[in-house]
């Protein structure tokens, strides 16, 4: 082991594959490119989001909305088991043995994922979350995947996501992409920022979107499930039991702080000032906006 706590042995790489940042060792080039060519159903759900914006939440609250809030339903199997990354080696077999509804996620842009879903087939869930916020989540994780390069420090991490160089590439170019195309698609688009606000309006959103009709006391589970305090002691959901050649426990957590705002402990003056100017500019094209600061939430 590193001092730095990354482990020598794992090659923490990451591939570029016409333009997207992928990982060596967990994505194959070769497999990523067959997606395009999955056959979707009606009934196959596809979360998308770029890391640290929500994944495992959306995950937990899809699953809980199959099994009607109960989660003594979700037959004790992790969520990334249940609700699998579509671009990990040997995503295709975990989707086409998957029982209907297929639920599955990713952080893969448009251009990789099944042509069925631009014809109308199946259903996207993007979860936004506000990218300042993404980046501290996303600096820590990197501090604790042994799949990726631990960072020197904050600025050094900085530098990496304003340039695009972690997994899921630009986080402007994500948002923005996805976003554009929602129209093209069963599309809903959701925030972090909302479900930090009102989880059971999201949870309500979700549920018409999928044409999933539950009962009150349902969909009150469903949300008393998927808090943040009910996650971080749920095995299932927290992801405290992925092998610790990949995660190493002892330096971090998946769950982490859960909250809006984190990025003010991190980012100084000017890292704030330079990120706001990147912001207008590439994301001045989309009707986009965000909630910087969790004391926002109370008066939107
Ligand atoms: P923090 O590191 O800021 O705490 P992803 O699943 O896309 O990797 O995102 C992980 C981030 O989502 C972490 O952010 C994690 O704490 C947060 N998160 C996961 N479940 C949550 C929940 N129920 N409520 C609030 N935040 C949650």
């Amino acid at each position: 082991m590193a001092e730095n706590g990354s482990d020598e042995n794992f090659e923490h790489k990451l591939v570029p594959h016409r333009g997207f940042n992928l990982i060596s060792g967990i994505h194959a080039p070769e497999e990523v490119d067959r997606i395009l060519n999955w056959e979707v159903q009606d009934s196959d759900i596809f979360g998308v989001t770029f890391p640290k914006s929500g994944t495992v939440w959306l995950q937990q609250i899809l699953i809980l909305i199959e099994a009607k809030g109960d989660p003594a339903k979700t037959n004790g199997q992790l969520s990334c088991e249940r609700v699998p990354w579509i671009e990990l080696i040997g995503g295709k077999e975990k989707f086409v043995a998957e029982s209907s509804p297929r639920l599955q996620v990713t952080h893969l842009w448009p251009k990789f994922l099944p042509i069925g879903l631009r014809q109308g087939t199946g259903k996207v869930i993007y979860v936004a979350r506000n990218p300042k916020d993404v980046l501290v989540s996303y600096y820590h994780f990197h501090k604790y995947a042994k799949m990726l390069e631990t960072p020197k420090d904050f600025n050094d991490f900085y530098e990496k996501f304003m340039d695009g160089r972690v997994y899921g590439s630009c986080w402007f170019e994500h948002v923005t992409t996805w976003y554009s195309l929602r129209n093209e698609m069963n599309f809903l688009y959701i925030t972090y920022e909302d479900m930090i606000k009102d989880l059971q309006s999201v949870v309500e959103k979700i549920c018409e979107f999928l044409g999933r009709s539950l009962s009150e006391s349902e969909l009150e589970n469903v949300v008393k499930h998927s808090t943040f305090k009910n996650m971080v002691h749920n095995q299932q959901a927290n992801y405290s039991l992925i092998p610790s050649s990949l995660l190493d426990q002892e330096q971090g957590r998946f769950l982490r702080k859960g909250t809006v705002g984190d990025w003010k402990n991190y980012f100084t003056v000017a890292q704030s000032e330079n990120f706001d100017r990147v912001f207008q500019e590439k994301v001045k094209d989309v009707p986009l906006s965000f909630v910087w600061d969790i004391s926002d939430l109370v008066n939107t």
